[in-house]
């Protein structure tokens, strides 16, 4: 199976991505955590990306089209959360030819009441809000038990500047898939549980 997950900063695709990955065997492809990776290594590539991923503004298409085509060498089922966010990268990789586009719609107060209180795990793999999905011992990831931190794009003013962002770009990918026909929208705006579930729903029969 191969899947693309849309939605705006906050609207959970890293939380409905880590489920889908773990039940269906699917390889995870995050542009956003591989370009804080390579923020944090400070390879060549971080060097050149660094201030746009701080500061909300979407990171070159060149770089990360790289990263995706490289990462997804030889791999047959996998989710590609939060790519593409342009035109010219949906264009990109048309030859994969993927047909389930999940996005997931919430409103910016919602995602912004969310990403105000997410706290992510050391490496960001998995996150967790202060009141709506807390772990189970405060400040301390479930899985990897590393201490939980607040990622560097989640403040105010950068929270704005990446919404602005997905109206102004992202949002054209969106209507790019939903005139394809292959858009599936899921309203996000509910429990984690619930959100899955029409996730599952909007699946591609096998
Ligand atoms: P990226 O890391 O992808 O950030 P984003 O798109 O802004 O989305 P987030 O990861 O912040 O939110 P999410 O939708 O994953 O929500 P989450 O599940 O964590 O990208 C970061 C940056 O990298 C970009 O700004 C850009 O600079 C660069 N970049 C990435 N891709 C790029 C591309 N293709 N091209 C160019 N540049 C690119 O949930 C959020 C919070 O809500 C958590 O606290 C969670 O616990 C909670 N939550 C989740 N679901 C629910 C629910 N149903 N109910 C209540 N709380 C919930
Ligand atoms: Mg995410």
């Amino acid at each position: 199976m191969k899947l693309i997950i849309l939605g705006p900063p906050g609207s959970g695709k890293g939380t409905i991505a880590e489920k889908l990955v773990k039940e269906f065997h699917l390889y995870h492809l995050s542009p956003g955590q591989l370009l804080r990776e390579e923020i944090q290594k400070g390879t060549t590539i971080g060097k050149a990306i660094r201030k746009d991923v701080e500061q909300g503004r979407l990171a070159p298409s060149k770089f990360v089209v790289e990263i995706i085509k490289v990462g997804l060498w030889g791999k047959k089922d996998y989710l590609l959360d939060g790519f593409p966010r342009s035109v010219d990268q949906a264009e990109a990789i048309e030859d994969l030819n993927i047909k389930t586009v999940l996005y997931l719609g919430l409103s910016e107060s919602a995602a912004v009441q969310r990403l105000a209180g997410r706290r992510v795990c050391q490496d960001g793999q998995h996150s967790y809000h202060l009141s709506l999905l807390p772990p189970k011992q405060e400040g301390i990831c479930d899985i990897d038990g590393s201490k939980l931190i607040t990622r560097k794009d989640d403040q105010p003013k950068i929270i704005r500047e990446r919404f602005q962002q997905f109206e102004r770009v992202t949002r054209h990918v969106v209507e790019y898939y939903r005139k394809k026909n292959i858009l599936k929208t899921i309203n996000a705006d509910q429990s984690p549980e619930k959100v899955y579930a029409d996730v599952k729903k909007a699946l591609p029969k096998k």
